[in-house]
Formats: structure tokens, sequence, C-alpha cells
């Protein structure tokens, strides 16, 4: 049972592996130098990405425009096992070791947006930062119509754009001699630090004159307008970098007038994880992307504004969409496993049933070998108990006759105590055996009792009848037996009192005891082709036959064995070895406890009738054979010539039969039978009509008057005229 439990659940376990998804999955690290709105922007556009990649996880870290940071957490997502690297360098050489480190590892890097001073990149993404700062000088200068002092505020020190923007804003601004560059304050990318320097200067220059701010990005443009406006001056214009969509984005800033200008530094976010999943897949791909860009202005930021706000409403609704995707695949998933577990459950179950019922099947199959056993050992007691009680019932028994003898009883004392040893010596042994086998059987406790046929069945004898001269109204007894010796000494006994009749088997003895009609049957159980209790039973369900006691005389001696005999119909159950004294009480009671059916026809008086009723007449007055027997000869009543051969023919018997079969029952001969019959009828027409006693004597079948006047008065103790009604 238990490699079938491991068998299953190693079935189960690997349908299960099978069905998980194992698909690699790219583990993306997203290096950010910052953390403001344009990275956010960038980081939300790059999961939006990832959102049609099923096998990409990324991986997000900010350094806070810090190198120490952004170099350890590049360690450090290499340490995690990232697939590829993207990375916006805080600084152009600072950070280039680190990215190295991922490259030489074989992991794919994008530097985007930010250049680092290595060669060791996969590709790289971003816009063109010294056309944006040189697009931006040729705007400013166009603004001020070619006359004007200027402040510009830079971004962070060593990072690429600054640099770039620096350059492309320097380099347009030199085409414009009118155009005065008042001062260059370093910056960081971020809005206070662009604050408390233009400040600082503006406390420092009090009264100098500034017709417009070029700020790197639009965080440093407003930073300085802060400044500005705390002094309570009149506000030079203010231009930046960034044009972001959005509440606080530069597209809004321009459109309410808060900015001059600014020009949009894409982050096509998407875009650069389609590059990656590219990489990552073996996919041709572009080693430098330059992304494009544009300038807002009071002329395009309403435009801008409404497109941007549009783009925003269409990403929000991807998000949204997600989202329900998302909790629909956790539903599917859920329901995957409670599927998975409901199998587990059931496969358990059905385990549990199959063993159960393995275990009931081996249950069942150990109790019918055990069954089998005990009826084996059964049997086998059986047997043995018969073979032995069999020839102990043949000492036992001879030995008490024997000592009923004048030959034993006037022996010398020598040899009347020798005999006693014998006698008292067979009884013990007859007691030890019947202790042993009873013991043994008993220890059995089977509950079938399997007929076995003698080991040792003697020959099959013919029937003999052997009836004595005895008086003729002796009763009959057949015996039915296999073994001879036990048929011989069972008429030993009986031939004094009874006839008897012998049959070796139950078949044998079925047609004695139809033949015959005896008054009484003695029969062993074990026996030969019809055991004793069929062939009870059928003697019992014969009409001839089924009036007769049957004694059972076996070595069957458990009480199931009785059973099974009273149930075959059998009318006493006697074991052995047994008491011959016992065995004829036994006959002579039930013989005298026959019921006979007296008053048939009694020629008694009512009165005196119902007086002494027949105690078993309602049972014989249903019987079909009286039935017959009396409708037969109520019928031919008149007809003086009917014998007892005329009614037995009638009735389907011989002769033989007829008369022991109306005798046992009724006790009469069917001859007296016949003349009772006659002479109740007469006395019945003598005391209600005015016939004639020789008109009776005719009417009901006697030949001569004069007979029926004998017959009347032996009967009646009267002759019939002193009958004839007053
Ligand atoms: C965002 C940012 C932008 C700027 C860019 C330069 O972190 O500071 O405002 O345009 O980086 O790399």
């Amino acid at each position: 049972m238990r490699y079938i439990y491991w068998i299953i659940l190693v079935l189960m376990l690997s349908i299960l592996a099978s069905c998980s998804h194992n698909e690699k999955k790219y583990k993306i690290g997203v290096s950010q130098c910052s953390e403001d709105i344009w990275r956010n922007k960038q980081n939300s556009e790059l999961m939006i990405g990832a959102y049609f990649h099923d096998n990409v996880d990324l991986c997000f870290v900010a350094a806070y425009d810090s190198d120490e940071r952004q170099i350890q957490q590049i360690d450090s997502l290499i340490d995690q096992g990232i697939d590829l690297l993207i990375v916006a360098p805080n600084q152009v050489s600072t950070i280039s070791s680190a990215i190295d480190r991922a490259y030489d590892k074989g992991i794919p890097v994008i530097v985007f947006e930010r250049k680092t001073s290595s060669k060791k990149y996969t590709a790289y993404m971003g816009a063109d930062n010294y056309e944006m700062g040189r697009l931006m000088g040729e705007y400013i200068a166009s603004r001020l119509k070619g006359r004007g002092k200027i402040m510009e505020v830079m971004g962070l020190k060593g990072s690429s754009p600054a640099i770039e923007r620096h350059d492309g804003f320097v380099s347009a601004i030199a085409q414009h001699p009118g155009i005065e560059v008042v001062s260059t304050l370093q910056g960081d990318w971020t809005e206070p630090t662009a604050y408390s320097i233009v400040k600082q200067w503006l406390d420092a220059n009090d009264g100098a004159d500034v017709d417009l701010v070029f700020g790197m990005n639009d965080r440093s443009a407003m930073g300085a307008r802060k400044a500005f406006s705390e002094k309570g001056k009149a506000l030079p214009l203010f231009c930046g970098i960034d044009g972001l969509p959005g509440e606080d984005g530069g597209i809004r800033l321009v459109r309410d007038s808060l900015l001059e200008a600014s020009y949009i530094y894409p982050t096509h976010g998407d875009q650069l994880l389609q590059l990656a999943v590219d990489i990552l897949e073996g996919k041709p791909y572009k080693k430098e992307t330059k992304l494009m860009s544009a300038l807002v202005t009071h002329d395009n930021a309403r435009v801008l504004m409404l497109e941007s706000d549009e783009v925003i409403r269409q990403s929000q609704n991807i998000e949204r969409l997600h989202e329900k995707a998302s909790g629909y695949m956790r539903e599917l998933s859920d329901q995957r496993t409670i599927s998975w577990l409901a199998m587990v459950v059931i496969a358990l179950l059905l385990t549990s049933l199959l063993a159960i019922y393995m275990y009931f099947l081996q249950r069942a199959r150990l109790h019918d070998e055990r069954r089998q056993m005990e009826r084996e050992q059964l049997d086998f007691y059986t047997q043995v108990s018969h073979e032995l009680r069999t020839p102990l019932t043949l000492i036992e028994g001879p030995l008490e006759q024997l000592a009923a003898t004048p030959e034993i009883q006037n022996a010398s004392d020598e040899t009347n105590g020798i005999f006693a040893i014998v006698r008292r010596n067979t009884r013990h042994l007859t007691k030890l055996i019947s202790k042993l086998l009873d013991a043994q059987v008993g220890a059995t406790s089977a509950t079938d009792g399997d007929e076995i046929d003698a080991l040792t069945v003697n020959r099959p004898v013919d029937t003999v009848p052997s009836v004595d001269d005895l008086d003729e109204n002796a009763s009959t007894v057949l015996i039915v037996d296999d073994n001879a010796d036990i048929r011989a000494y069972l008429t030993s006994i009986l031939k004094g009192k009874y006839k008897v009749l012998e049959a070796c088997d139950g078949q044998h003895g079925e047609i004695v005891a139809q033949e015959q009609v005896p008054d009484i049957i003695v029969s062993d159980v074990m026996m030969p082709n019809t055991n004793g209790l069929e062939f009870c039973q059928r003697v019992k369900t014969n009409i001839i036959t089924c009036h007769i006691p049957v004694i059972l005389l076996t070595a069957r001696a458990l009480n199931k064995h009785q059973i099974e005999g009273y149930e075959s119909g059998a009318d006493a159950y006697i074991t052995k070895p047994f008491s011959s004294d016992l065995l004829l009480a036994r006959i002579a009671n039930l013989l005298q406890s026959r019921h006979q059916l007296k008053d048939l026809w009694s020629t008694k008086p009512a009165t005196e009738v119902a007086e002494e009723p027949s105690p078993a007449a309602p049972d014989y007055v249903a019987d079909p054979f009286i039935e017959r027997f009396k409708t037969i000869v109520e019928g031919q009543m008149g007809n003086s010539e009917l014998s007892v051969e005329d009614l037995s023919r009638e009735m389907g018997l011989s002769r033989v039969q007829m008369y022991r079969k109306v005798k046992a029952i009724t006790g009469s001969s069917p001859v007296d039978l016949l003349r009772k019959a006659r002479l109740q009828a007469a006395h019945q027409l003598l005391t209600s009509t005015d016939m004639t006693v020789s008109e009776i004597a005719y009417k009901v079948g006697f030949a001569s008057p004069s007979y029926f006047t004998k017959c009347y008065k032996d009967e009646y103790g009267k002759v019939p005229g002193e009958s004839r009604k007053k």
C-alpha cells in the first residue's frame, strides 16, 4: 500500500511541475542617477513597456544624485544576478568603473540619457543635448531680438547633459554679439540649489539687470524664478529644458507664462525597454539611438498640453487595464491552484478508497480462508467422530446386551470382574473420545458444516425386509444405515418387539419406506447417495410416508447438526454412541404418541363422540389423503362388492401401502373402516327414515340383511330394530 501512495505522490508532483510556468524571466536592473518627476515618468513608461513582456522583471534603484550610492547600487544589482543593466550615470567619469564591472561580467549595458567616459556599453539611447542647448540659445537670442543680458544656471557639474547643453548654448549665443551672459551659475539640476545660488548672486549683485534666465532644466529655471520673485523687482524671462507634461510639468509652466520656453527632453521608457528585450532575446538592435525633441513656446504650449493630457489619460487607461488583467491573472492562478488542490484531494480520496477496498478484500480473503480451514477441520473431526463413535457403539451396545445374559450374570467372580473392567473402560473410552472430539469441534467455531461422505462406506446392501414372526399387530421399524454392523446391532435390539426392515442408504430407504410404509424410521445421517437429512425430508414430503416418525441416529453431535436434523423434519435426534434403552424408549414413545384419527366414521353416538374427540382430528381432516379416502368410500357406499383392492386402486396405492397408511393414521384396517362407514350410514338411516332394515342393509352395501344385523349388533350392542326412531 505504501508503494501505491508513493507512486501517486510522485505522479501528482510531476503533473504539478509540468503545469507550473517555468519560462525564464529576464531580470533588468534600472539604475537612475536621481529621483524627480522626469525620472518617475520614465520609470512608469518602462513599467508599461514591461506589461507587454511576460518574461521581464524590473528592478529600480535611484542614487539621489550621489556617485557613491549609484556605484554601490550597480554592484548590488550585479550581485543579484541581473540579466541586463539600464543606467543613467550621475556623472560622466565617476560611475564608469561600476558600469565596466557589469559589462565585463557579460551583462549587457544600456546607457541612456547621460553619457559615460567608458566605451563598455552595449547600446546608448538619448536626445542630443548639445543641439538642445544650441537651439535654446538661438531661441533666446531671437526672443531678445539679439540684445540683452542672460543668466545661465547649469546642471550638475560633470554630468554629460550639463556639459553638452552649455556647449551648445554658448556656441549659439556667440553668434549674437548683442547678447551678454552676465553669469553662469553652477547648479545641480535641482530647484532648491538653483534658488539658493540665484538668490546669493542677486544679493551680491544688487541692481544688476538680467533680461532672461536660462535654467538647464525647468526645475532650475523655476528655482531662479523664485529667487527673482522674492526680490520684488520686475521679473526677467525664464527658459528651461524638460518640457514635461502634467500639472507640474514644463508645458503647463510655459502655457501659464511662468516660463517663456522649454525644450522637451524625451523620456521614452517603453522604447528603452523594447531595446533591452531585443538585446536579451538576441534580436538586432541599434547601438546608438538618438531621441527626437522639440521646443515648447507660448505658440504650441496649449496644443502640447492637450496632447500630453491625452497621453496621460491613455496611460492611466493602460494602467487600469493592466490592473484588471493582473486581477484576472491572479484569479486564474488561484483557480488553477484550487483545481490542482481539488485534484490532489480527489486523488488522495481515491487512493484511500482503494486502500480501504484492498484492506477489506484482503480481510475477506483471510476470513474465507479461515472459514475454509475451519470447515475442513470440522469436517475432519465430524468424520473422525463418526468413525470412532460407530465402532464404540458396536462395542458398548453388545457389551450391555451381554451383561444382561444369564451366562454373564451367572459367571464366576473373576469373569464378572474382567467383564466389569471391560465395560467400565469402554464407557470411559467413550466419554474420553466424546470429550476430546467435542473440544476439538468446539474450538473450530465453524459456522458451516458441509457433509462429507464416510471415509469407509460399507458396501450398500439390497433392501432386505426382515419381518419376524411377531404379533401381526407389531409395529414395523425401518432401519436406514450404510454400516452393516450398525444395522445388525439395531436389528438385534429391535427384533423382539418390532418387525424390522433395513436399507443401506437414503435412496434405498426411500424405496422401502414407500413400498412398506413402516410405522417408524431410524436413520443414520452420513450415508452415501442420499444422506439422512435428505431422506428424512423426502419421507416427510411424500403423501404416503409423511405421517411416519423419523429418528435420526448419528455421530454428528453438534447442536448445529441437530438443528439441521430437526429442520429436515426429524421427530427425534439421538447421537452415537447411544443407549439401546434410550432408543427403545424413544421409539415406543413416538409410536404411542401418534395421533390417530379414531372418529373418522365413529359408530358411537354423536354425544359420545363429542365427549371424546380425537386429539388429532383437525390435522387429519385437512389431510388430502384422508379427504380422498372418505370421498371414495362415501361415493361407493351402496356397492357391496367394493373391496380394499378397489379402494387401493382408486387411491393409486398398493394394498400394503393402503393398509399401512390407513392403519397408521386411523388405527383401523381399511376393511374395518369400510364396515364402520357402512354401519354409521345405516345407523343414520335407521334413526331418520322409515326404510326397512333390509332396505337399509342393501342401501349401505351389505350383501345380506342377516350379516348386517350381526355386524350392527357387534358394533352397537343392539339389533338394528332397537335403534329405530321412536
Ligand atoms: C532629471 C534631469 C532632467 C534633466 C536631465 C539631465 O533627472 O535632471 O531635469 O534634463 O536630468 O540629465
